[in-house]
């Protein structure tokens, strides 16, 4: 018998994918809005990187980086002035785009400026996106692109593996069976939505469905919808339940010290009107919440242990593939400097291509 018929290895491993030193240039959470009140400054760190974000009166979050270019001083010491962010030390003052507009020592202030970060606000979290100019939009369900949604924060975590492997645990189809008891088969269907998001969308129907999933089968048409969207490999969105009532769970990760993860589950709901719709937003967002715990609480373990080294891919490992395949495709940045992570683009775009070409099933 032939063990390898099945087996869809490639030759390349992966420079980008699950290495701590690198991440997605793209949009990831900071911290919950509701942490940053008007007038307030606090130190936050990301890849590496030391910032400060404050919110002016004007209720704009900014993100500027951390050390004052006088002297090096920590802004988080300093003070909001209407939109404004002045140093504790000598009382600089720097704008919402990092330019200096006030030294009180001096008639005119300095040409120095603070590098300063696209920042934004969605689903009740702050995101930065950490490049120059954002290329994509904020993280989004698929399904709610264009509707209104309400949505309600969940819990906050840390697990002891890259945020690359935690998003795979979706996709694994496998794993359905073996961990979580699931006797469903699941095939994925990948589309790519952009140069940073692909989505995975379960299109088996199987004769193999469990007896609970036979029974409900005749009340709707199509198997349980089980949608995933994955943005910057990093952060995903989970689309689940029957076709008239979905459930959509967000699972913002951000690569933290030493390869792991530091997470935020976000619940969403579209916004439905009226005082019933209220009840009803509320009810969603509390069933969602439920519905998380029993998505997770299997993996924990397997999170915590892990040394993920795809060595053996077989045939339902496929979308797995395709996801390392898409991430290594996408711009990587350094830990710390946020810098290209190779240093000529010739050689980046080359080096994307031949992903392309060279990793099989894609
Ligand atoms: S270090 Fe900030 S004003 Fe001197
Ligand atoms: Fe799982």
């Amino acid at each position: 018998m032939n063990f390898n018929s099945q087996n869809v290895s490639s030759t390349r491993k992966p420079k980008t994918f699950n290495n701590p030193e690198r991440f997605i240039e793209g949009w990831y959470w900071v911290t919950p809005s509701r942490n940053l009140r008007v007038g307030e400054v606090k130190p936050i760190t990301i890849f590496g990187r030391d910032l400060v974000i404050y919110r002016g009166k004007d209720k704009r979050a900014i993100t500027l980086d951390a050390y004052c270019p006088h002297m090096g001083a920590h802004l988080a010491e300093g003070k909001v002035e209407g939109n404004e962010l002045r140093c504790f030390f000598h009382h600089w003052k720097f704008d919402a785009e990092g330019i200096c507009v006030d030294i009180p020592c001096l008639a005119e202030p300095l040409p120095v400026k603070l590098k300063s970060w696209p920042t934004a606000e969605k689903y009740g979290m702050i995101w930065v996106w950490t490049g120059e100019t954002p290329q994509q939009p904020l993280p989004f369900v698929p399904e709610l692109e264009i509707v209104d949604c309400v949505s309600a924060l969940g819990s906050h975590f840390v697990t002891n593996c890259h945020p690359n492997v935690v998003m795979v645990n979706a996709i694994d189809a496998q794993h359905f069976n073996t961990v979580h008891k699931l006797l469903s088969e699941f095939i994925f269907d990948k589309q790519e939505l952009n140069q940073n998001a692909i989505t995975f969308s379960n299109i088996s129907f199987s004769d193999k469905d469990s007896f609970l999933i036979k029974l409900i089968r005749p009340f709707y048409k199509n198997a349980i919808t089980y949608d995933l969207c994955y943005w910057y490999g990093s952060t995903g969105t989970v689309t689940i339940g029957p076709k008239f009532l979905h459930f959509h769970i967000m699972f913002a990760l951000r690569l933290v010290e030493g390869g792991k993860t530091e997470g935020q589950t976000i619940f969403i709901a579209k916004k439905r009107q009226g005082i019933f719709g209220w009840l009803s937003n509320r009810v969603v967002l509390w069933l969602t919440k439920i519905l998380v715990h029993y998505f997770i609480q299997d993996d924990t373990k397997i999170f915590q242990t892990i040394r993920f080294d795809l060595k053996t891919p077989i045939k339902v490992d496929q979308s797995i593939m395709q996801l390392i395949n898409h991430v290594e495709r996408q711009k990587p940045l350094m830990w710390g400097t946020w810098n290209l992570a190779r240093s000529r683009d010739g050689e980046n775009r080359e080096n994307r291509e031949k992903w392309r070409d060279d990793l099989v099933n894609d």
